[in-house]
């Protein structure tokens, strides 16, 4: 009502209302060969649309005479009680998408209003320690890209167990950057040097492997990271060194396939995150919408996180609806971070939870537990 109330006084939002012209301002905020890097997708970047243009396969059917007065958006997640189902993404290099180079610390600052957890990338402008110490009482994660140096990727998690996250996401789709044309036609590469990198520029062990720290020579310690920072022959086999790494809750994100569910569930995960990296890794593929029934269903009792495509509250009911706990926004919220900041990425969580929130009510589904398969039909 705040909205509606506001306009009746003739005070109207100056931040988008609508995801298009979030992308539209947004995308003008941002430097060109920042916008290629956010906005770019693989190949010809139809899985991309395809995460997005899914959603409209399903459409809600609404109850009547539901008593909406008690609403419940609250989501229990690896042991924790979460006041919404609203995740952000891990979205690396997200430093330099704020004016000052801090998009990182904004974006922690906005989890902290908003109750929202932010999962905190491995490519952060500044180091984990920073980040964690804006969340305030919101749990953060860890997202770890898992270095070709073992000691490396065990020095990372136990920063951010000591740094008070609550949790780790390893991500499996990006042991090497996908295909992406819009990045290949635009040098992103000399503009990210030392700017997006702090997180691990701050890392003992990875200062450890230079022959002078990164400030004194920068060039070699991009290099470094260039080598160190994917490993191509991880297989199922080291999800017991992942489990070994940490006590702390571990998700495994990038998972679409039926068998590899199991495969993780067998190996001890506490979630699944279901997710085609926003179509940015690899193109031709489905949409991670379309697999999220079967992966719940091979997950049982392992919740199941989502993310790829989401851009409005309706996007958000229908992920739970088919078996989601949680679910996951990257491009938006980074739309928000560039057009205003950390306001800027409160106002897009809280429009969406808004918008998920008001659409549940008005079509009889007030609490999550409310939404299942029956609530959707495919068109
Ligand atoms: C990402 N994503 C990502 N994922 C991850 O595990 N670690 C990372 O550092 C990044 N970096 C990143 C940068 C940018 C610019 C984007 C847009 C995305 C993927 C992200 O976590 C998420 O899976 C997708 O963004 C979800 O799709 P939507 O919401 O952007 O469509």
């Amino acid at each position: 009502f705040e909205i509606y109330l506001n306009g009746l006084s003739g005070v109207m939002p100056t931040m988008p209302m609508t995801y298009a012209e979030l992308e539209e301002r947004g995308s003008r905020a941002l430097d060109p060969w920042l916008l290629s890097y956010v906005a770019g997708g693989a190949g010809d970047e139809h899985t991309q649309d395809l995460n997005v243009s899914v959603f409209d396969d399903w459409g809600l059917i609404p109850r009547m005479l539901v008593d909406g007065s008690q609403r419940d958006l609250s989501v229990e997640l690896c042991g924790m009680t979460l006041p919404s189902p609203l995740l952000m993404a891990p979205v690396g290099v997200i430093g330099v998408c704020a004016q000052d180079g801090h998009g990182d610390l904004a974006v922690a600052r906005a989890s902290a209003r908003t109750g929202v957890p932010m999962i905190a990338s491995t490519l952060a402008a500044d180091p984990l320690e920073d980040v964690a110490s804006q969340l305030g009482e919101t749990p953060g994660f860890f997202q770890l890209y898992t270095p070709n140096d073992r000691e490396l990727a065990e020095s990372l998690v136990h920063r951010a167990e000591k740094a008070g996250f609550k949790g780790i996401v390893v991500t499996l789709d990006t042991w090497v950057p996908g295909w992406r044309p819009r990045d290949l036609t635009r040098s992103n590469f000399p503009q990210l040097r030392g700017l997006a990198l702090e997180n691990y520029f701050s890392d003992p062990v990875f200062v450890s492997r230079l022959a002078r720290p990164p400030r004194e020579d920068l060039q070699a310690a991009v290099g470094t990271w260039a080598l160190t920072f994917g490993n191509p022959s991880l297989t199922w086999k080291d999800l017991t060194w992942f489990r070994s790494m940490t006590s702390l809750p571990l998700i495994l994100k990038g998972i679409m396939h039926p068998e590899d569910v199991r495969r993780a569930v067998d190996g001890g995960v506490d979630a699944i995150y279901c997710s085609n990296h926003g179509g940015r890794q690899a193109n031709g593929g489905l949409a991670s919408l379309d697999m999220l029934p079967d992966v719940v269903e091979a997950a049982g009792e392992i919740p199941v996180v989502f993310d790829s495509g989401v851009r409005s509250g309706d996007h958000i009911v229908k992920a739970l609806a088919l078996g989601a706990r949680a679910v996951g926004v990257g491009r938006p919220y980074v739309y928000g971070l560039a057009l205003g900041g950390e306001d800027g990425v409160v106002h897009v969580l809280r429009s969406l939870l808004a918008e998920a929130d008001l659409l549940m009510a008005v079509d009889g589904y007030p609490r999550i537990a409310d939404l299942g398969p029956a609530a959707l039909r495919r068109r």
